[in-house]
């Protein structure tokens, strides 16, 4: 998640509208040809998928644990606000301690007053704008997308130099007050370099521009330069046969999945954790100006990343009560979110530090990574194998996630990781893994401005994977970090992406991604029939707190090896740890908020499953409020959810396909106005009938 460079680089360009109208034959140029400063021609790329050898001995071994899965009936979910609740746990925490747990265990019992909770208001948290990452896709950030494009273009134009032009959206962020001097500073010079660069390049005006990265929110133009369509191999879809439920007692699997850490080796407790800065509790960010500003000590709700005793704890305690995880999924962002002020040096710091702790503490056990979009340096920067001059390439970060990576997986994976940051491994006989670069459809890459064909042949070389197992009679898992129906997924490559989950719905079984930071998922459809539910892409919740959210992480229990294995996950957890406890007690206690078929009543964990929750989520508000809780992974400080909310956060869990939401989302926002519209109606008529009866009466 990257909500906050995004708002800060249009908000630079509307007052750079603002300013401009004052000069408004700026924005006259839209009539005339245009033309790139700089000729540029995608440079050849003979690169074929069938290049890439393929992983086809099993890597891990038959030597699995057995596992229980999670009962089924459905239990009262903990509270973790009730004081009393809160106690209890401390004190049967407290006597469960090891040694090691005991470690972080603050001195005496005196530390916990009982009502501290009710006179004590911890955390005055601001009510972070909630808004901003949801209603950024708006008319508005269209308008200053448009504005500011045109106008950087014609400063390219008119030939000022990069410096001129870097300097010029430095002053005016400084002037506007839009960030702080150094944010300012940070944002123009790491982004304005590649923005300039590929705006010299590219013969697109504005309109096409603003269309592309925002998607519908900003127009539906035709732009023939970035419409392309994959390949498929001139093989017979299978017919697709109706999913059975996964056996019961069949051996399972049990997998970790890790999200989103953003583990930030700056966090400084006691520092100030209200600053106006993308991120806050560094040293940096001064002292606390109210007795509330402070940074907790175990991370905080305001804009923070992780603090290294934070995911230390987690790590011992996943490692304590799982110590039967047969592997993990590990789907990127670790770096923190100061995204003004990163370097390469720093945020492969991060990656090999991370790397070794996981190795660590997750001794034998493999573990299978994907890139986040954070990684980078700067975030969002992905440039295409075709980019290759020293300075540009990408090559610094995929040659060392190689040697990272090169851990847990087959040599095999070397040559797929080196060109684009993805690969295919074989686990176990008939059940493979492929890990997507999720980066190549990240609307905030500027580099796919230059040219989107399926950058790195990456969709094409997916193809060739998922039609090899299908030959081979393999099922297969996808993970990746931004999920495919995310609006920040390019709609020209989720639309591809999606039929090619389409193609291949017998053979994936089931998908998992990261990015949002929220504890939810996404249901995949038949293009032709939204009533038949194709596919099932989980979406783990992260580590950080970052921001308003409890830390979290998932566990899977997937069906394992025997003669009718479905490869479906059979049933999942999620657990989290109360931050405001942890803060208030010195003492994090980390636990399992739900278990999905208890929770929410499901059978299995099938598709058409999924599909039938959101239909019973639509119908029932209470249904729905729970899913929210588990959403917000029980934060305390959790927004309201009011009608356009729920039907937000419905629509998410039906699209799979990005800018698509009048398709698949009419039907579920239909019945929620309905139910909206019969609930005023009953409360207007209640309304004017005791009005009736108050004239009456009186
Ligand atoms: C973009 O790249 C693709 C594949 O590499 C190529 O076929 C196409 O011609 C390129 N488009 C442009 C406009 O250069
Ligand atoms: C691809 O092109 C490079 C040079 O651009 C060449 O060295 C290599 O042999 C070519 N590979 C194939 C498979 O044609
Ligand atoms: C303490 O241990 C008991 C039994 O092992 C377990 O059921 C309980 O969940 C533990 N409590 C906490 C807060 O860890
Ligand atoms: C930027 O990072 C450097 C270290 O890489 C640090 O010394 C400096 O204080 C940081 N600046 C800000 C504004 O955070
Ligand atoms: C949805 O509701 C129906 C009818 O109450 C119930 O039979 C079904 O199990 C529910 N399914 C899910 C996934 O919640």
């Amino acid at each position: 998640m990257s909500q906050y460079y995004f708002p800060i680089v249009f908000v630079v360009l509307l007052e750079i509208l603002r300013l401009a109208q004052s000069h408004p034959f700026l924005f006259n140029s839209g009539n005339q040809q245009r033309r790139a400063q700089v000729e540029w021609k995608t440079p050849e790329d003979n690169w074929t998928a069938e290049a890439a050898p393929r992983s086809i001995y099993p890597l891990l071994q038959n030597q699995y644990n057995k596992h229980q899965l999670p009962p089924t009936n459905r239990y009262e979910i903990i509270e973790g606000d009730e004081d009393e609740q809160v106690l209890r746990r401390m004190h049967e925490a407290k006597q469960n301690a090891t040694a090691r747990t005991l470690f972080y265990s603050n001195k005496d019992e005196s530390h916990l007053p009982p009502l501290l909770t009710k006179t004590i208001k911890y955390f005055n948290l601001q009510q972070v704008a909630y808004e901003l990452e949801t209603s950024v896709m708006s008319q508005v950030s269209c308008t200053a997308c448009k504005a500011g494009a045109g106008l950087l273009q014609h400063y390219i134009r008119t030939g000022k130099s990069k410096e001129e032009i870097i300097k010029m959206i430095y002053q005016y962020c400084v002037n506007l007050k839009i960030q702080s001097a150094r944010v300012c500073e940070g944002v123009s010079q790491l982004f304005g370099v590649e923005v300039i660069y590929v705006l010299k390049r590219i013969t697109i005006g504005p309109d096409e521009i603003c269309s592309f990265i925002i998607g519908d929110a900003c127009g539906d133009i035709y732009n023939p330069y970035h419409e392309w369509e994959v390949e498929f191999p001139p093989v017979p879809k299978p017919d697709p046969r109706d999913l059975g439920l996964p056996k019961e007692a069949a051996p399972v699997f049990k997998v970790l999945h890790l999200s989103d850490t953003h583990f930030d080796p700056y966090y400084a407790e006691g520092s100030n954790a209200d600053c106006n800065e993308p991120l806050c509790c560094r040293l940096t960010n001064g002292r606390p100006t109210t007795p509330n500003g402070a940074a907790g000590k175990w991370g905080d709700y305001r804009k923070c990343d992780t603090p290294k005793r934070t995911i230390d704890h987690m790590l011992n305690h996943i490692a304590d009560t799982h110590a039967d995880i047969d592997f993990i999924i590990w789907t990127g962002d670790l770096p923190p979110h100061d995204v003004w002020n990163q370097t390469k040096e720093e945020n492969l710091n991060v990656l090999k530090e991370t790397v070794k702790q996981m190795t660590e503490k997750f001794p034998g056990i493999p573990i299978f990574p994907a890139l986040g979009n954070h990684e980078s340096a700067p975030v969002n920067s992905f440039p295409p194998p075709y980019v290759q001059q020293v300075d540009s390439s990408i090559a610094w970060l995929y040659d060392e996630l190689d040697v990272q990576w090169r851990r847990w997986l087959p040599a095999s994976v070397s040559h797929t990781v080196r060109r684009g940051a993805f690969y295919s491994v074989l686990v176990r006989p008939g059940y493979r893994i492929i890990s997507l670069n999720m980066n190549y459809c990240n609307n905030k890459n500027w580099w796919l401005l230059l040219n989107s064909t399926d950058p790195a042949t990456e969709l094409q070389w997916f193809i060739y994977e998922l039609q090899s197992a299908e030959f081979a009679g393999e099922k297969v898992h996808v993970i990746g970090h931004i999920p495919p129906g995310h609006s920040d997924c390019l709609k020209v490559w989720s639309r591809n992406y999606y039929k090619i989950v389409s193609r291949f719905e017998s053979t994936i079984t089931a998908q998992f991604f990261g990015h949002t930071h929220f504890d939810e998922f996404e249901v995949f459809y038949d293009p032709h029939d939204l009533s038949r539910a194709t596919s099932i892409a989980y979406i783990g919740p992260s580590v950080t707190p970052y921001n308003d959210l409890n830390p979290g992480y998932r566990i899977y229990y997937i069906d394992g090896d025997h003669d009718e294995t479905t490869r479906l996950v059979v049933d999942h957890e999620s657990w989290i740890m109360n931050l405001k406890e942890a803060n208030l007690y010195d003492y994090p206690i980390w636990y399992k908020l739900y278990s999905t078929r208890a929770a929410y009543g499901m059978k299995g964990l099938r598709p058409a499953d999924w599909d039938q929750l959101i239909n019973n989520m639509t119908d029932s508000k209470e249904l729905f409020d729970l899913y929210y809780k588990h959403y917000w992974k029980n934060s305390p400080v959790k927004p309201e959810c009011d009608y356009e909310c729920r039907k937000r956060i419905l629509c998410d869990a039906k699209s799979g396909r990005s800018h698509d939401r009048k398709y698949f989302c009419e039907e579920v926002e239909a019945k929620i106005d309905e139910s909206n519209k019969g609930w005023k109606d009953w409360l207007f008529s209640s309304i004017s009938s005791s009005y009736v009866l108050y004239k009456k009466l009186f």
